[in-house]
């Protein structure tokens, strides 16, 4: 990543709310915004206004490049006042934007068996993982999802996703839809079916969900990336404000927001 991030500012092209409190909104922006990779972020912050001072970091979930723009679209879920803004956000209205940020997900090769778990919004981050994963991967490759949410209007962005995925298995916390109960619940059940050497998982969600994933691989351990939602202020790298603690006594904090948000999961100590 430069050193120096460029602060872009984009026009607001459309802003929809796909279920409570969950919407999609798109944005036009200069050329010189660049790609992002899978996993990567952006601080956004509404331009002109006093509130939210310090931009929220949401995951580019869809990106598209022109020649004299690029556009991206962000799928954020409303959980305060500073996203709260966002929803009021309507077509012609400006944001600032800084990025791409941070460290997306890798490709890991030589593995024939991908696992997406997704909780709630995690599925932002997951979904552009999705596609360049079915760019980049020989079709023998399967992908297999586990989606959870609170309930079944809340599983947003799964069309999206679905058709490129083997197999789908949904979890929803009042047993609207799919299996009743946390997602990982789901995933404790499957997990043996899928050989360590030739399985890596991609996960983002909540920390309870990360947690419970980081415990439940002790015994069987496959390789997985999980992408963190953290709090963020300066969003490079610099105020220390988004540490997370991890194993390494050499290094017992990383920031999110410059060497994540994808880690290892077994590298952070959940507590
Ligand atoms: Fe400032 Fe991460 S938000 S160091």
């Amino acid at each position: 990543m430069p050193r120096f991030q460029k602060l872009h500012t984009g026009k607001v092209l459309s802003n929809r709310e796909l279920a409570e409190d969950h919407y999609r909104m798109s944005i036009a922006l200069p050329a010189a915004f660049r790609e992002a990779a899978p996993g990567q972020f952006v601080l956004v912050r509404a331009k002109d206004r006093a509130f939210p001072f310090l931009g929220r970091p949401l995951g580019v979930y869809a990106q598209e490049k022109g020649k004299s723009e690029n556009r991206i679209e962000i799928l954020y879920r409303v959980t305060g006042r500073g996203t709260g803004v966002f929803a009021l956000l309507k077509k012609g209205d400006l944001v600032e934007i800084l990025g791409p940020l941070g460290q997306g997900f890798s490709l890991v090769r030589g593995r024939d068996r991908i696992v997406l778990i997704a909780g709630g919004i995690g599925i932002a981050p997951l979904t552009p993982l999705v596609r360049s994963l079915c760019k980049k991967l020989p079709s023998a490759v399967t992908l297999d999802l586990y989606y959870g949410a609170r309930r079944a209007d809340l599983l947003v962005g799964l069309g999206a996703v679905r058709k490129s995925c083997s197999t789908v298995r949904i979890a929803t916390d009042d047993g609207s839809r799919g299996f009743k109960g946390p997602v990982t619940e789901l995933v404790a059940r499957d997990l043996m079916q899928y050989p360590p050497e030739r399985t890596v998982i991609y996960a983002c969600g909540p920390h309870a969900m990360l947690k419970k994933m980081s415990e439940l691989l002790v015994r069987h351990p496959i390789p997985c990336q999980v992408s963190v939602e953290e709090r963020m202020a300066c969003g490079v790298g610099a105020c220390l404000g988004c540490v997370i603690e991890t194993k390494d006594a050499g290094k017992p904090y990383n920031r999110v927001c410059r060497e994540g948000p994808v880690f290892d999961l077994s590298e952070i100590a959940w507590r």
